[in-house]
C-alpha cells in the first residue's frame, strides 16, 4: 500500500542566503489529488520553499523528487516544462493584455509554417473562453484586457492556464490574500477542482479559514523549520490557528481585542448619553426641518 510514489517530494531541503538560513531540513511530500496547505507567519520560509520547488532557487542541501525521480531545475522554465506550474499573487497576469494572451503567454497555437506561420487567434480565443467557462466564469470577450476581470477571476485565469497545459503540480502563493470573501471562494472552489483533476496542489495562505475547507494536509513552517505535517483529521481548525500564531500570542491578542471592545462600548455609551441629552434629539430636529 505504501508503494505509491508522491507526485512531488522534498527531502531534507535547506536553503541558505549567505548567513540567513531561510529553510532548514524540510521534508514534505504531496500526492496526486491532494492539497497541501503551507502555513506560517511572515518570514517563515513559505515563499522560499515554493521557489525552491519551482526552480527559482536551488537547494543548498537536500533533494527534490518529481514522481520519484531526483530532479534539479536550472530555471523556472524547466520546472514548468516538467509540469510544475506556479501562480504568484501579483505576477500572475499582465493587466493590459487580453485574457487570451495571458492564458497562452508565449505558448500561443500557430497555423501555417515558415514565413507563413502565425498565431491562430480564433482558436486561441475559443480555448480561453471554453476553459474559463469550465470553471464557471463566463467571459464574453476573451479579447478584453485581463485588467477588467476581478482579482479572483484573474487568479482563475492563471490556474486554468496551468491545468490546460497539463501541470502535475500546482503551486499557489497566497492566491486569496487580496480577495474578498466571494472572490476567495471562487479561487478555493477552483483549487478543489484542480485536486479532483488529479493535480498535486501546494497552497500558501495566512488565512486558516481559506486553508481549512480545501486542504487535505497542513505543513507548518516556523523560522525556516517545519513544525510537522498534519492530516486534516488529526488537527482542528483551532489547533492549526494556535500553532500558526503561537498559543501565547493568541491569548494576548484575545485580551487586547476584549479591551478594544470594552473601550469601544464605553465611548458608544458616552455618545448615546450625549445625544439623549440634546433637546429634542437629532431625529426630531430633522423631522421639523423637513416640514
Ligand atoms: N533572496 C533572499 N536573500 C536573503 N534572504 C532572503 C531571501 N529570500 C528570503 N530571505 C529570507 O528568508 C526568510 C524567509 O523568507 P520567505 O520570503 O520565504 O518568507 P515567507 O514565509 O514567504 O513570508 P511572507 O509570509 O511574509 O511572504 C526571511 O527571513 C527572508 O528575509
Ligand atoms: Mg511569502
Amino acid at each position: 500500500m505504501s508503494e505509491h510514489t508522491p507526485t512531488i517530494e522534498m527531502r531534507n531541503v535547506s536553503k541558505h542566503f549567505g548567513s540567513v538560513i531561510a529553510l532548514s531540513d524540510i521534508s514534505m511530500k504531496v500526492d496526486s489529488g491532494e492539497v497541501m496547505c503551507l502555513l506560517g507567519d511572515n518570514g517563515a520560509g513559505k515563499s522560499t520553499l515554493i521557489k525552491t520547488l519551482s526552480g527559482v532557487y536551488r537547494p543548498t542541501e537536500g533533494e527534490l523528487l518529481l514522481e520519484g525521480k531526483p530532479t534539479r531545475f536550472k530555471s523556472p522554465a524547466y520546472a514548468l516544462d516538467a509540469g510544475i506550474a506556479t501562480v504568484y499573487q501579483d505576477l500572475a497576469m499582465i493587466p493590459l493584455m487580453s485574457i487570451t494572451r495571458n492564458f497562452f503567454m508565449g505558448r500561443e497555437p500557430t497555423v501555417g509554417w515558415g514565413p507563413f506561420k502565425r498565431i491562430a487567434w480564433k482558436h486561441a480565443d475559443r480555448v480561453a473562453k471554453q476553459e474559463m467557462a469550465k470553471i464557471g466564469i463566463d467571459v464574453r470577450d476573451p479579447g478584453q484586457p485581463v485588467g477588467t476581470l476581478s482579482g479572483g477571476e484573474r487568479q482563475c485565469v492563471a490556474i486554468a492556464r496551468a491545468v490546460y497545459f497539463g501541470a502535475k503540480v500546482l503551486i499557489l502563493d497566497e492566491p486569496t490574500s487580496a480577495l474578498g470573501v466571494k472572490q476567495a471562494s471562487v479561487v478555493l472552489r477552483y483549487i478543489a477542482k484542480a485536486r479532483a483533476d488529479g493535480l498535486a496542489v501546494i497552497f500558501i495562505t495566512h488565512n486558516v479559514h481559506h486553508a481549512y475547507p480545501v486542504a487535505d494536509a497542513f505543513t507548518l513552517l516556523k523560522r525556516g523549520t517545519s513544525l510537522g505535517t498534519f492530516r486534516k483529521d488529526e488537527i482542528s481548525r483551532e489547533e492549526v490557528l494556535n500553532m500558526m500564531a503561537g498559543g501565547a500570542e493568541m491569548e494576548s491578542l484575545d485580551a487586547e481585542l476584549a479591551e478594544f471592545q470594552r473601550s469601544d462600548q464605553e465611548s458608544k455609551a458616552r455618545q448615546n448619553g450625549n445625544t439623549a441629552s440634546l433637546p429634542g434629539g437629532p431625529q426630531q430636529a430633522y423631522a421639523a426641518g423637513d416640514q
